[in-house]
């Protein structure tokens, strides 16, 4: 069990061009996300990174001539075939023509025509060469032909020109290849998630909250929107980007998430509640900065509305799947029972806060998955990505339930 990626067979082709030494880190965060990566360089790529290099991150030989000892007469057609997905970055000008016009005259060009796998294409060059007409001309004919394009990012480029034909970044490229490779099991579905903290001011400047990163959240977003569904992410102040195609809405304090959640909840097929709301806000905000001297300060609070629970409440008249965190230091699975039952959830997910490299702000979690009336799944220490695509696994199969009515 993992991400979409692991145990994929990925093929990477590699092309002459300066942004080479980005898919570098690419073959790295893919051989971590388990992925099987085998790599072609084509005989120009050799001149921007070794075959050494790749060998040390991906534990395997980059294959470079259709001729070398590696190779057996069949080589481009079982890579073609045996992959799960084939990519090429960065695609130069050269290769992309090669493709559109049907030329198969060494390893990578062979190989790509011998493929039925999804090939997803990283275009990057000088902004000239990638606007130039014919380019633009064989991109449109390769998206028509079902090839998948990664639209180059704008900016200053490696020879000194500004415009696009920036290769993206090797995080973007991952992100799109878990989309390409993740089953779309919740299209048509609309799932709501929140995620990170909130705040609660008690002047201009000092505010209570807590040390949620948003990253649980944001990982839940993104494989549902990989996944197919419509997503919208209502999301605390955060220091992460929204996951591609997925609806942000930002708010500040608990009030605000309540109203935002209220405001989509009642269109929603799943709503995921990742956020760590602060419980209580100061009774009162003052206008001007505290000041130092106001001594003995005594700050009265106020409990914040429970979103959860009103969602449980409204649950009662409309279809959702809802699932609540639990962040637990002590009795997990009891405590977070008792929250399952007396928020009306269909799916708690218990979260240690106390074990290492779990709970807040690292990118890795380990929780337990309780689905009411069935049995409890313990993740074992996981990215944050995969908890997520499990937690999606859970909810998917109790929508099948929900859809079929009473
Ligand atoms: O953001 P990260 O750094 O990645 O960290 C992830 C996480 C630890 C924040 C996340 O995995 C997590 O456990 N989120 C829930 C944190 C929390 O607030 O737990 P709780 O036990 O206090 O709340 C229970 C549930 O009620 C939660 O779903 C919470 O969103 C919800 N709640 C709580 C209080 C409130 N006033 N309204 C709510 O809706």
């Amino acid at each position: 069990m993992g991400g979409p990626v692991s145990q994929k067979h990925i093929v990477v082709g590699v092309c002459g061009g300066i942004a080479a030494y980005k898919v570098l880190e690419l073959l790295r965060l893919l051989t971590k996300e388990g992925a099987v990566v085998d790599v072609i360089l084509t005989k120009n790529a050799t001149n921007f990174i070794t075959a050494l290099s790749v060998e040390a991150l991906t534990h395997r030989r980059p294959y470079i001539s259709m001729f070398d000892p590696l190779c057996s007469p069949y080589t481009h057609i079982e890579l073609g075939q045996s992959s799960d997905l084939f990519l090429i970055a960065p695609a130069t000008a050269n290769i992309l023509g090669k493709i559109a016009n049907g030329i198969a005259d060494d390893l990578l060009s062979t190989t790509v025509m011998a493929t039925t796998a999804p090939v997803l294409l990283c275009p990057s060059m000088n902004e000239k060469m990638f606007l130039n007409p014919i380019v633009q001309h064989n991109l449109s004919k390769l998206k028509a032909m079902g090839y998948y394009v990664m639209e180059p990012g704008s900016g200053e480029l490696a020879c000194g020109a500004t415009g696009p034909g920036r290769l993206p970044e090797p995080q973007e490229i991952l992100e799109e290849i878990s989309s390409l490779l993740s089953p779309k099991d919740l299209k048509g579905v609309r799932c709501l998630v929140t995620a990170g903290p909130t705040r609660e001011f008690a002047d201009p400047v000092r505010f209570i909250s807590n040390p949620s990163s948003g990253k649980m959240g944001y990982a839940l977003a993104r494989a549902a929107a990989h996944r197919g569904a419509e997503v919208i992410l209502i999301s605390g102040p955060t220091h992460l980007s929204p996951p591609k195609g997925v609806k942000l809405v930002k708010v500040i304090s608990t009030l605000q998430m309540r109203d935002a959640v209220m405001a989509e909840a009642r269109r929603s097929d799943i709503i995921i509640k990742a956020a760590a709301v602060s419980d209580f806000r100061p009774k009162m905000k003052f206008e001007h900065k505290i000041k130092k001297d106001t001594s003995p300060l005594i700050m009265e609070l106020e409990e914040n509305p429970d979103i959860l629970r009103e969602l449980g409440e409204l649950k009662r008249e409309h279809n959702f799947i809802l699932v609540g965190f639990a962040a637990e230091s002590q009795d997990l699975v009891a405590n977070a029972q008792k929250k399952l039952l007396k928020k009306n959830l269909d799916v708690i997910v218990a979260n240690d806060i106390k074990m290492e490299g779990a709970g807040f702000g690292v990118d890795t979690n380990q929780v337990k998955i309780i689905v009411k009336d069935q049995g409890i799944l313990d993740s074992g220490l996981r990215s944050k990505d995969e908890i997520a695509h499990l937690i999606l696994d859970k909810v998917k199969g109790l929508l099948g339930e929900l859809h079929k009515g009473p």
